[in-house]
This record gives structure tokens, C-alpha cells and sequence, in this order.
């Protein structure tokens, strides 16, 4: 069923025959097929490989990044911190944020196959029912209500639970299917002692148990679920879950180091892709009547503003002819920003400490090699709890609270999570572990624009984060609350001090500093190409024929935990519109 070696899957196609810069982009017979699909993340993936079940249907997919399968970093769970900033990753960085100091976040996204699926922190999470009936509203699109779009959750993921569980969670398996990414809670020799920690500390402010994934966002979970196979404790991300089935298929390419620069028009009319060739810098155009563009949130938005598909006033500013004028490209934007804390725990707890010194990390080593079982067969960080904040408590805040007290009522505001790491810079030797609040349901959008018509530089993504007056209040509410749980008995009990901010960082003021300095993102941007909005109920991008967009940057609105869940699920449905659109 696995292959090693992939016959249909290239590098490149310098690679192979043609010497770069001897044959010109003219002197090429372009390569047609039925559509190209452009991006190998969870949705492009999704997409590709259920539009190539049809054999008469070709399909061409164009990654920008590499290979990742037979990288260790990528598929060892806990080597998820060392793969930011290397060949997997979009090195994005927003803007300076006003709110934070003027400091500018590092955002990074996936790079190769797999996409954000192969670089990120594993968690599996769907969250409150409601948005996904906000989903429906906004785009028009009936089945994508929850009721309605569990069936396609189900055909995303199946569910692994170890008999060996001394935590008594509520597991809803009937939410889960027979195939595609594997999606495991961890045992009880699997989860981090020190989890029992934080899971009292959350149930002490409030917080009960709850199935984050059966239609529930308030609650709290101990030890997962995460995306990684249980039979060997590898990451379950979208190339082997969905790329694989593909590969051996003869009407289906996959292309890595292949670079879309340009979707090319006749009219409004879509007619290929220009995409270039990085292992040479060669560009090739791929003639087809249908694009998928499956980029994710930055790259998305970046690549039609580049083809001219975007409001008029931006495009003319950075001088892109306009195909058409689509105001809502690149607006929207929206992220889970979070804000981070960091203690050091007691000696005798195993923290990713152990993994940087040789000793400790090779008995972890044997075991993983041996059995896919401990530390490194789990992200580390697993267990979360979400809150709903009163909306006495957003009336004391004293500004406008008018959309956080309107959010449906299944809703939470922000989400606690444990990390058995450092967060933030640590000093040598510390046992450091973190936590963090992030805000799962900004009222502040941003926008995704071009710096320059050059598809090289990069975009200006402009998040706005806790830029409403309701956000920033909100946020300070629950790093105070993060802060006073971290300094609670319960905490005490299992650290040797805190790291970040300090004790001593009580005031207003002190609070203010320590969030601008310790804010990062969760790494789930998203709504910039929305349905409702950019996109019609078939998920072609109005005012141009055989475009569609399919990717987190088509999700209305952003679910109460972490992302790729939904970007399975909303590209499981899409595939059946676009299949029966195509075929
Ligand atoms: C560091 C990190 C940690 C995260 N942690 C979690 C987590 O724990 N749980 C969770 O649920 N979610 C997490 N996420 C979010 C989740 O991974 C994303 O929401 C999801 O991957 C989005 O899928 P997508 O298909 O929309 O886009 P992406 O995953 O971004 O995929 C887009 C693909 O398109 C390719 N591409 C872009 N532009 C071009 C181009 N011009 N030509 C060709 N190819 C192109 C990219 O290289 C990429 O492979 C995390 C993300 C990151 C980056
Ligand atoms: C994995 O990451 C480590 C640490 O960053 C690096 O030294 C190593 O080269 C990487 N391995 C591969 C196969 O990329
Ligand atoms: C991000 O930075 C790394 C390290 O410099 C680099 O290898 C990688 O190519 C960069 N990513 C992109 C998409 O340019
Ligand atoms: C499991 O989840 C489904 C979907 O939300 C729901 O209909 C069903 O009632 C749940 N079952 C239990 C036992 O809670
Ligand atoms: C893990 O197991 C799966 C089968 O469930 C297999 O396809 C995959 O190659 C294994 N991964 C590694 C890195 O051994
Ligand atoms: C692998 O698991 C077996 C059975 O539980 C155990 O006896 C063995 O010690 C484990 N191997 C390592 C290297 O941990
Ligand atoms: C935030 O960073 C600034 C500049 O590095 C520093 O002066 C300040 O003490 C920091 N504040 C906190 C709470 O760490």
C-alpha cells in the first residue's frame, strides 16, 4: 500500500532531461492537463487526490517546497521545534503590530509536501458547532453546517484511542471514519506527568472535560488527540494521509520545487499556470481550463493578487494589469494569536531538556526506534482547555465588548495550552516548559497585500492582532488569568520557578510589556480568499471562469481551536463540488 519511491512524483523537470536555460520557455510545447492544483498542503492534497479517482482526469499539482517524507524532522513527532525556519517553512513575518510594541511576528507556513500538515504541532481539534453553521451562513453553502459537514470530518480522519488510558476523557468515536489521517490521544506512560498539573489547575478555574471534536468548543483535554500514527508513532500529515494515494496513479503529477508565478487569463477566462522551476529558474506555462489554487492563507491571496485578481486600487499600486476587481482578496485576514509563559520545572520531570543532551536523549532514542512509543512519539503539549469569559467579566473591562458578548454562546474566547518546552528564549540548562492563552476568536481582521508585482518579494501581511480595543482587553483578562493559575499551589507543586515573565510582573503596566513581548502566533491564518465573500458556493472566485480556491484561506471564519481539522473536512467537501463540476 506505501510506497518508498513514488514513480509519478518529481523533483523537478530540469531535473530530468532539458538543461536549464537552453530551451526557452517558447521552444517547450506546453504540458496540458485537465486542472492544476496549486499547493501540496492538507487541501491541495485533498483536492488533487480525490479529483485524479477519475482515471480519464489529469491533474497536475505544483509544490512549491520539497519532498518531506523521508526526513526524520518531519515525521518524529517531537522534532516538530526544529522545522520553523528551514526548507520547510515560509520564513512571513507580519508587519510591526501597533498593539504590541511594534514588534513584527514571525509567521511562519509549510513549505513541500504536506504543507503546514508537515511542520506543525500536530494538535486535532474542530471545536464549536456553531461556526461551521456561521460557515454556512455566510457562504450560502447549506452543507457546510455542522450536522451537515461531520460526514466529510469522518472521511478525513479515523480515531485511535490506547486501552492503556488511566485518564477518564469523553471520546465520542463515532465522529471519526476508516481512513485518511490517523488521529491518536496518547496513553497514559505517553502524556507528560506534568500534564496532570495543568489539567487541575484548568478544572480548578472551572473548566470540565469535554470531546473537542463532536460539535463541543468549551472544555478541556488531556493527551490529545494529535494527528500521528499510533503504529509507529510517526506524523499523520496530509502526504501520506491523502499524496500517496495519487502517486502511483498515471493521470495524476506531482511536481515539489515548482514555484506558481502566475495564473495566466484569456480575458476572465483561466487557460494554465506559469510556474517556475527553482531547482534552475526556469519558467514553464501549463495550459488547463481549470485552476485550484490550494496555497494556504498568505499564498493564496499573494498568487491571484500577482495574476491580477484583487481590489483595483492595490493592484494599480504595485502595477499589476487588473483581471478583475475583487475587493475581498486579502482581506479578512484573521489568527490565533497567542501569548506565552514559561516556568522551570521540577528536576524529575522529563521536559524537551532531555532531548538537547546526548545521555538522556538515548534511551528515548531506542524506545522510538524500537516501539514509536515515548516523549518523541508524542508533539508534547496535548492537553488544553478553552474558556468562555462571563459576559459580566467582558462588561468590567470597561471598552466595547459588543462582539465578544455576541458570539454564540457555544463559543470560547481563549484556549489554554501546556507545551513540555520553551516557548520563548530560555537560559541554558532550564528545565523550561510553557504555557500560553491564545485568542481563538479575534473581532480584528488584517490583510494579506503585495509589497511589489515581483512574485519573489515577499507579501506584506498585515495582521492586525488585538487591534480592537474588545481584543487587547480580552487578551490582558487571560494572560493575567494564565499568570495567576501558573502561580496557584497546584503549579508551585511541580516548578522550580518561573521563567517568563516574573513573579514581580503584577501591574497593569508590567502585564501590558510582558504580552508585547511574548507574543507569537499559533500559526493559523486564514479567511483571506473567503466563501461569501471572494468565492461563490462552488468555490469559484467571482467575476472569472475555471478558478477556485480551496484552502484555509476560504474558511469564513475561524474555528475556536487549533486549524487543520477543518481545512480536511472543508477540502473533503469541495472535492465532491468540484468532482462533479469537473468529471
Ligand atoms: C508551525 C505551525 C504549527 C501549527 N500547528 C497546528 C496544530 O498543532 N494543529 C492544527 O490543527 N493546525 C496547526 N497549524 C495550522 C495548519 O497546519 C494549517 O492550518 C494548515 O496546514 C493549512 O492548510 P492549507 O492547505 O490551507 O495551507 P498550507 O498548509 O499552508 O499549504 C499550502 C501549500 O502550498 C504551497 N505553496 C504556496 N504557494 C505556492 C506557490 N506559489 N506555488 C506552489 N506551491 C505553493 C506551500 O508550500 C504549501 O505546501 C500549524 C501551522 C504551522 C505553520
Ligand atoms: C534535523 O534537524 C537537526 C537539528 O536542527 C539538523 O541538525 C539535521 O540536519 C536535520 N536532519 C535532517 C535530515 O534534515
Ligand atoms: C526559509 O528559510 C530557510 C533557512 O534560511 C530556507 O532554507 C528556506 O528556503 C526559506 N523558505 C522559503 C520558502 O524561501
Ligand atoms: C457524538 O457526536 C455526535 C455529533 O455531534 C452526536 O450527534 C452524538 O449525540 C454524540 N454522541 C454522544 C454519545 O455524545
Ligand atoms: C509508519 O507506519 C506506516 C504504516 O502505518 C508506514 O506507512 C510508514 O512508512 C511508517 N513510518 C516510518 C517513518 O517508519
Ligand atoms: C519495546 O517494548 C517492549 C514491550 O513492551 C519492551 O520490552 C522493550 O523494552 C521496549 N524497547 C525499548 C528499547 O524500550
Ligand atoms: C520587554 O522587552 C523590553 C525590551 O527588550 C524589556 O526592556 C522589558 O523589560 C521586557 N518586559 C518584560 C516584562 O519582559
Amino acid at each position: 500500500m506505501f510506497h518508498r519511491l513514488v514513480p509519478t512524483m518529481k523533483t523537478t523537470t530540469c531535473a530530468t532531461a532539458v538543461a536549464c536555460g537552453i530551451l526557452t520557455v517558447a521552444a517547450r510545447a506546453p504540458e496540458k492537463y485537465d486542472a492544476v492544483v496549486v499547493g501540496g498542503g492538507p487541501a491541495g492534497l485533498v483536492m488533487a487526490s480525490r479529483l485524479s479517482e477519475n482515471p480519464a482526469f489529469r491533474v497536475l499539482v505544483l509544490e512549491n517546497g520539497p519532498e518531506t517524507y523521508e526526513n526524520i524532522n518531519v515525521t518524529t513527532p517531537a522534532w516538530e521545534v526544529r522545522l520553523p525556519g528551514t526548507q520547510f517553512s515560509w520564513n512571513f513575518t507580519t508587519v510591526p503590530q501597533p498593539a504590541l510594541d511594534g514588534r513584527a511576528i514571525p509567521l511562519e507556513q509549510g513549505n513541500g509536501w504536506g504543507g503546514g500538515s508537515a511542520i506543525n504541532y500536530m494538535a486535532y481539534c474542530r471545536g464549536s458547532r456553531s461556526v461551521f453553521d456561521e460557515w454556512a451562513s455566510i457562504s450560502g453553502i447549506d452543507e457546510l453546517r455542522w450536522d451537515k459537514l461531520l460526514p466529510y470530518f469522518r472521511r478525513s480522519a479515523q480515531l485511535t484511542v490506547p486501552d492503556d488510558r488511566d485518564y477518564e476523557q469523553i471520546i465520542n468515536s463515532t465522529v471519526f471514519g476508516p481512513d485518511n489521517v490517523h488521529v491518536s490521544y496518547e496513553s497514559s506512560t505517553q502524556y507528560y506527568p506534568i500534564d496532570r498539573a495543568f489539567r487541575d489547575v484548568w478544572a480548578a478555574s472551572g473548566a470540565h472535560d469535554a470531546d473537542l471534536n463532536a460539535g463541543d468548543g468549551i472544555g478541556m483535554i488531556l493527551g490529545g488527540p494529535s494527528a500521528v500514527n499510533p503504529s509507529n508513532g510517526t506524523r499523520s500529515y496530509a502526504l501520506p494521509a491523502y499524496g500517496w494515494k495519487m502517486a502511483g496513479r498515471p493521470n495524476a503529477k506531482m511536481l515539489h520545487g515548482a514555484r506558481a508565478i502566475k495564473v495566466n487569463f484569456e480575458g476572465t477566462r483561466v487557460v494554465g499556470v506559469d510556474y517556475v522551476d527553482l531547482a534552475c529558474g526556469q519558467t514553464h506555462t501549463v495550459v488547463a481550463p481549470e485552476v485550484v489554487v490550494s496555497a494556504g492563507a498568505i499564498n493564496t491571496p499573494r498568487l491571484l493578487l500577482l495574476s491580477g485578481v484583487g481590489p483595483k486600487e492595490h493592484l494599480a499600486e504595485v502595477g499589476v494589469p487588473v483581471v478583475v476587481d475583487s475587493p475581498d482578496v486579502g482581506a479578512r485576514f484573521k489568527d490565533h494569536p497567542i501569548v506565552a509563559m514559561m516556568f522551570n520545572a521540577s528536576p524529575q520531570f522529563v521536559t524537551a531538556r532531555a532531548f538537547g543532551d546526548p545521555a538522556t536523549l538515548a534511551p528515548l532514542l531506542a524506545e522510538y526506534r524500537a516501539n514509536g512509543t515515548g516523549p518523541l512519539s508524542v508533539p508534547g503539549g496535548s492537553s488544553f482547555a478553552t474558556e468562555r469569559v462571563p459576559d459580566a467579566v467582558l462588561d468590567s473591562f470597561g471598552v466595547d465588548v459588543t462582539f465578544q458578548k455576541q458570539l454564540p454562546q457555544d463559543r470560547p474566547h481563549l484556549l489554554y495550552q501546556y507545551v513540555s518546552g520553551p516557548m520563548l528564549a530560555a537560559p541554558p540548562g532550564a528545565n523550561a516548559v510553557s504555557s500560553f492563552v491564545a485568542l481563538v476568536q479575534p473581532e480584528q481582521a488584517g490583510t494579506v497585500q503585495l509589497q511589489t508585482a515581483d512574485w519573489r518579494d515577499a507579501p506584506r501581511v498585515g495582521a492586525r492582532y488585538f487591534g480592537s480595543a474588545g481584543d487587547a482587553a480580552l487578551v490582558r483578562y487571560g494572560y493575567r488569568k494564565l499568570l495567576a493559575m501558573m502561580r496557584s499551589a497546584a503549579v508551585d507543586a511541580v516548578s522550580a520557578g518561573e521563567l517568563y515573565p516574573d513573579y514581580d510582573v503584577t501591574s497593569e503596566a508590567a502585564v501590558r510589556g510582558a504580552i508585547a513581548n511574548a507574543t507569537i502566533t499559533f500559526h493559523h491564518p486564514a479567511s483571506t480568499c473567503s466563501l461569501g465573500h471572494v468565492l461563490d458556493q462552488r468555490f469559484r472566485v467571482r467575476g472569472v471562469q475555471g478558478l477556485r480556491v480551496v484552502d484555509s484561506s476560504a474558511i469564513p471564519v475561524l474555528p475556536t481551536c487549533h486549524l487543520q481539522a477543518s481545512v480536511y473536512a472543508l477540502a473533503e467537501y469541495a472535492a465532491t463540488v468540484l468532482a462533479a463540476d469537473f468529471w
